[in-house]
Formats: structure tokens, sequence, C-alpha cells
């Protein structure tokens, strides 16, 4: 099972402000969808508040230390990450998704391979940043610019990177 973070991030690895996301990207939303669906997808509590609501088609794990979230219907409540990815693997996922917040990133980022990574070309008011991460370590196997236009106030690129095995 690939364990795989989906994240996007502006020039500064800012990537949340207040609860939400800095920035409103309609077609990074549509590819967060289509990568995602039919997956698991891994997220913290604070981001799923954020969301607030299911994903259609997608296995939404909620991780949480509070065990009486309940009442989620078909979402599943992990108290770990371990757990969450246990979860997954028993129901023969191929591939994993984090899809953060910072803490979830942070704890996931070790036994990350693979990550679907959007920079947003700007420095926004975010106030949560993903982890420290050493870029050095990742090669790029993808990369795909998108334009401002009428629907996208800043221009951003999509970027799939892999984690380097000892042979690259
Ligand atoms: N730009 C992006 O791609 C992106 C993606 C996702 C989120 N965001 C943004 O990130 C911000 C939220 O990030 P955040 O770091 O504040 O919160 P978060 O990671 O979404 O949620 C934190 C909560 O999740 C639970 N949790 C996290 N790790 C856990 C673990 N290993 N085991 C058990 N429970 C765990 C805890 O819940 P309990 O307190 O209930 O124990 C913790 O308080 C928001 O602004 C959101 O919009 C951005």
């Amino acid at each position: 099972m690939i364990i795989s973070i989906i994240v996007a991030m502006d020039e500064n690895g800012g990537i949340g402000v207040e609860n939400r996301l800095p920035w409103h990207l309609p077609d990074d939303l549509k590819r967060f969808k289509s990568l995602t669906m039919g997956h698991h997808l891994i997220i913290g509590r604070r981001t799923f508040e954020s969301i607030g609501k299911p994903l259609p088609g997608r296995k939404l794990i909620v991780l949480s230390s509070n065990n009486s979230l309940t009442g989620l219907g078909e979402i599943k409540v992990a108290a770990n990450l371990n757990d969450a990815l246990s979860i997954a693997a028993s129901q023969a996922e191929t591939e994993v998704f984090i899809g953060g917040g910072r803490e979830v990133f942070q704890t996931a980022l070790p036994l990350t391979e693979r990550i679907y990574l959007t920079i947003v070309h700007t420095i926004s008011d975010a106030n949560v940043f993903f982890p420290p991460i050493s870029w050095s370590e990742w090669e790029q196997l993808a990369v795909e610019d998108h334009d401002i236009d009428e629907k996208h106030i800043f221009s951003f690129t999509y970027k799939i990177l892999q984690r380097k095995t000892d042979k690259n």
C-alpha cells in the first residue's frame, strides 16, 4: 500500500488559516477529488470540522484522540495513524491518501512515499504551515502549471514527488 500525502501550499509552505484553506482554487479541488476518489483518505479532526461533511466516494478516516467522536455514519474514527493505516490495509487499499492538516502531515511524513503537491504562487495569510521537509530527498515525477484565469486569482503548479530510494 502506497502512503501518499496530498497538499496545497503557498510559497512559504502555508496551508491554512482559521481552520480553512487560504484560497479558493476550484481546479485544485477537482484534482483532489479525482486523485482521492475510491481511496481511503486520512484527515485530522480539525480538518474534518473544516470540511464539515462526508466526501462522497472517499473512505474517510478521521484521526482523533477523542473516542466520543461518534455518529459520523460511514466515516471511521481512528485514535492514531497506525490504526488508520491498518484499517485501509485491511480493506486491500492500494494507495492511501493523507489529507492533512499540519499535525497529521507531520506524523505521516516519515512514512510517506509520494506527495501530490500543489504550489500556490502567492504568499497567503496562512498561519498553519506544512511541517519542515527536506525537498532534496524527493524526486519530481510530474509537473504541470495552471495559469490565473477568471476562476483562479493565483497561478499554481501541480507536482508529483516520490521519495528517493538509496538507488537514486
Ligand atoms: N492546504 C492543504 O492542503 C490543507 C489540507 C488539510 C488541512 N489544511 C488546513 O490545515 C488546518 C488544520 O490543521 P491542524 O494541524 O490545525 O489540524 P488537523 O491536523 O486537521 O487536526 C488536528 C487534530 O487531529 C487529531 N490528530 C492529529 N494527529 C493525530 C494522531 N496522530 N493521532 C490521533 N489524533 C490525531 C487531534 O484531534 P483531537 O484533538 O480530537 O484528539 C488533533 O487535535 C486548517 O486550516 C485546514 O484548512 C490545509
